[in-house]
């Protein structure tokens, strides 16, 4: 990566997307060239709306924010207010942004802030349904040659699904948008639930960000605390997954990961698995490997480098 990392931000917050952005816009290591929203979590007046809340937490409303697609390539939005609450950020009480959207639309923007950077120097981190990089990808199939690497929170292999037995969320609500993705030849990262779910916000590292006392520090202890009641009750887990962090924190410290470099396709025909990512991890196929799948994390090394980075604001 060049140093500072260049990256652009695909979202849909939702509280884990937060702790994302908030962990990104606190790194050194990386310039965040701007956050592009999509539908997810909740409608995209809302995504667009929270990732200029979580800016403005951030002290950074220099950083611009875009609107990209409202629903998926070819299907009706899927949403999950029963995971993230209606405004898609319940939790804290925080305020109504004050910062604009920047009015150029995301999927333009991201196609001309390609075309214009050096070849390969730009990394996306995308934490949502992937309909706004799959349109870009449509509409300027040259783009792809210029993204350095898409780092992306999506799928699952051995932990199977979250939304149904098969699928999860993010890939499960435009799996067309996601077939385009993985099929792209970009270099990929992808942060499944087999990893994500071994992310767990645990009381003590709950208190541990709470503990930090500042507004970013004790919103995301509280956002944290919100997802975690759905958790609980689903799972019967120690604390909610911390999803959309492990792409940050991925590229801060790819050593407190592990994973294979395999061929992972995407079902998109099936209504019964809708969605899922068919992942070779035996390597029992001879389909070209296109990502690297990531399986494993030092659980306690993230949260230390969450910690740490959530106490710089
Ligand atoms: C993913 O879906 C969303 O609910 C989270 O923000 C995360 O990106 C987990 O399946
Ligand atoms: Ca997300």
């Amino acid at each position: 990566m060049p140093d500072p990392a260049r990256i652009v931000i695909d979202t849909d917050p939702g509280q884990d997307d937060a702790v994302a952005i908030l962990t990104a816009l606190a790194s050194p290591e990386f310039e965040v060239l701007g956050i592009t929203a999509v539908a997810g979590n909740v409608p995209l007046e809302l995504t667009a709306r929270n990732a200029r809340i979580v800016c403005e937490l951030a002290g950074r409303e220099d950083v611009p924010v875009f609107a990209g697609a409202r629903q998926p390539l070819r299907r009706p939005l899927v949403t999950a207010e029963h995971v993230h609450g209606r405004t898609g950020l319940d939790g804290p009480d925080l305020p109504d942004p004050t910062m604009a959207l920047d009015g150029r639309p995301a999927v333009s923007w991201l196609i001309d802030t390609l075309r214009a950077e050096p070849k390969g120097s730009i990394t996306i981190c995308a934490l949502g349904p992937l309909t706004n990089l799959a349109l870009a990808l449509l509409k300027a199939p040259d783009i792809a040659a210029r993204i350095g690497r898409i780092v992306l929170m999506g799928g699952a292999y051995f932990e199977v699904g979250n939304i149904t037995p098969a699928a999860e969320f993010n890939i499960y609500v435009d799996p067309e948008a996601a077939q385009v993705v993985f099929r792209s030849g970009i270099p990929l990262t992808v942060l499944p639930l087999d990893v994500t779910h071994k992310a767990l916000v645990t009381r003590a590292r709950n208190d541990a960000f709470r503990a930090l006392g500042s507004p970013a520090g004790v919103a995301v202890a509280q956002m944290t605390d919100f997802f975690e009641r759905f958790d609980l009750e689903k799972y019967g887990s120690d604390g909610a997954p911390l999803h959309d962090p492990c792409v940050i924190a991925w590229l801060l410290a790819p050593d407190l990961f592990s994973g294979r470099e395999i061929n992972v396709e995407i079902e998109t025909l099936s209504e019964l698995t809708r969605g899922m990512t068919v992942a070779d991890w035996w390597r029992v196929t001879d389909r070209r490997p296109n990502a690297l799948f990531v399986g494993d994390v030092d659980a306690d090394g993230l949260f230390d480098l969450l910690t740490d980075r959530l106490s710089r604001f």
